[in-house]
């Protein structure tokens, strides 16, 4: 039996490919191991956002060419797959194969293909028509959080952004098949769903059978609906575009309890002419509007964004706009990018005026109003219980459980391990730089 290891970079959308393809190896006869030094196979799930994403694969691969005893086929899946195709075989030495983004239902038929052949094949080709979705026990990242793809792929072309070309066009999954999968799901104890996609705001299925019964609404808020009513315990959402978000969204989570009180608005930047360049589609009075709707719910929803600084032609006064913006939110949290330029986009186009040293400034900077923020922020968390599922042994802290809160806070507390896998309600006693800390007052 071949023994294959797997590894994964990249965003939520990999892990969940990731999942499916180690499902679809072990039912065709082999087995997924997690010691890589007794792999036959070695496939890396690739990242291609930033240039430190994509560098580290040419990093991994010297490295395992070099150190591994058993000589193992090297498989390239993911985004640097999709955009690389064969040229990959150029550039570094020891792939075999290469499988892109729509292609890894067709895994086995590569690691065949280079059994029988020899290195060199790829496979850059659309998903089968009847593309399995779903994922074995076995092989979910967590026991009992699951996610679940509703919409591939993007069409928005932010022009820093390599995703719509390595994720192709957006595609819907028909709303039926995710509700399906949810109820499977929830049967197989599962607690927390996250509904994932580089937009989850843009669902669009080609057919509403699913849906019905929460008309006038938009799709996505209408698939929150109809997931909170399958009675799945806590449902999570992300991707959202700033752009497609309505207040509809809100209404659903002001509605149903499982809607958990979460909300991650990449906005990316303060400045509306900077956000123009960009092409985001949406201008900071309209994020805003979006945000002040957020804050108006009676559910203390927690709000995080992703924002890039340093991107072509930002001048010091749009980046303090940023500053200025990130003020008026109050996000929770926020992932802060140094811009990267990625070949193929449109901004790679546009001259990088904005020096390493001025976008590291800019870093600290902002990253220092946001800790700031983030621990007045977190401070009101001390003396609330929060619903906490506890997930797994915190790694730092023996006899400590770690979760997530339904606001995705990380909570870890004293408690055994047969708690695992419940929902336990804490009570707030600590504030931590990234984390929460409590003890466990009764089962939620
Ligand atoms: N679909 C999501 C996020 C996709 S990528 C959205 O539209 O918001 C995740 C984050 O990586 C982005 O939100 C952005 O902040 C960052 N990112 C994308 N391309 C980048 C680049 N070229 N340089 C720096 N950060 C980038
Ligand atoms: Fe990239 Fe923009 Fe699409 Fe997000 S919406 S994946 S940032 S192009
Ligand atoms: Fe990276 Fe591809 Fe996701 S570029 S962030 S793995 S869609």
């Amino acid at each position: 039996m071949k023994k294959v290891y797997l590894e994964t970079y990249g965003c939520q959308m990999n892990v969940s490919d990731s999942e499916r393809v180690a499902t679809s190896l072990v039912s065709k006869g082999y087995e997924i191991t997690t010691d890589e030094n007794s792999a036959d196979i070695i496939l890396l799930n690739t990242c291609s956002v930033r240039e430190k994403a994509e560098q580290k694969l040419y990093t991994r691969v010297g490295r395992l060419r070099a150190s591994h005893v058993k000589k193992p086929m090297i498989g390239v899946m993911g985004c640097v797959a999709q955009l690389e195709g064969e040229t990959l075989f150029k550039k570094i030495n020891g792939v075999d194969f290469v499988v892109g983004t729509r292609a890894v239902g067709r895994l086995s038929d590569a690691i065949q293909n280079v059994l029988e052949h020899g290195r060199g094949y790829s496979d850059l080709g659309e998903r089968e028509f009847d593309y399995d979705w779903s994922v074995s026990d076995a092989q979910l990242h967590s026991p009992y959080v699951a996610f679940i793809p509703i919409i591939e792929g993007c069409n928005k072309f932010c022009t820093y952004c390599i995703v719509p070309f390595s994720r192709g066009r957006e595609r819907s999954l028909p709303a039926s098949d995710i509700i399906r999968n949810v109820l499977q799901l929830r049967r197989r104890g599962i607690k927390e769903i996250h509904l994932i996609g580089q937009n989850v705001n843009s669902y669009r299925p080609m057919t509403e059978s699913g849906l019905e019964g929460f008309e006038g609404r938009t799709p996505f808020s209408r698939l929150l609906r109809a997931v909170a009513a399958t009675g799945m315990e806590r449902i999570k959402f992300n991707t959202s575009f700033p752009r497609d978000f309505h207040a509809d969204i809100v209404d659903a989570i002001d509605e149903h309890e499982n809607l958990c009180n979460w909300v991650h608005l990449p906005v990316q930047s303060g400045s509306d002419d900077v956000l123009r360049r960009m092409k985001r589609l949406h201008t900071i009075e309209r994020y805003f509007n979006i945000i002040d709707k957020v804050k108006s719910s009676p559910r203390d929803v927690s709000l995080t964004t992703d924002i890039i600084v340093g991107f072509p032609g930002e001048t010091e006064d749009d980046f303090l706009k940023t500053v200025e913006m990130v003020e008026y939110c109050k996000f929770d949290s926020s992932y802060i990018f140094k811009y990267s330029p990625r070949p193929g986009t449109p901004a790679y186009e546009m001259s990088d005026n904005v020096n390493a040293g001025e976008k590291t400034r800019r870093f600290r900077h902002l990253e220092e109003v946001q800790r700031r923020i983030q621990n007045e922020n977190l401070q009101r968390y001390l003396g609330r219980t929060l619903d906490v599922l506890a997930e797994k042994p915190a790694a730092k802290s023996d006899g400590d459980l770690t979760g997530h809160s339904t606001c995705h806070r990380v909570v870890n507390f004293p408690g055994e391990k047969v708690l695992l896998g419940e929902t336990v309600k804490v009570a707030i006693t600590e504030i931590k730089s990234n984390s929460l800390y409590g003890e466990v007052v009764a089962a939620a």
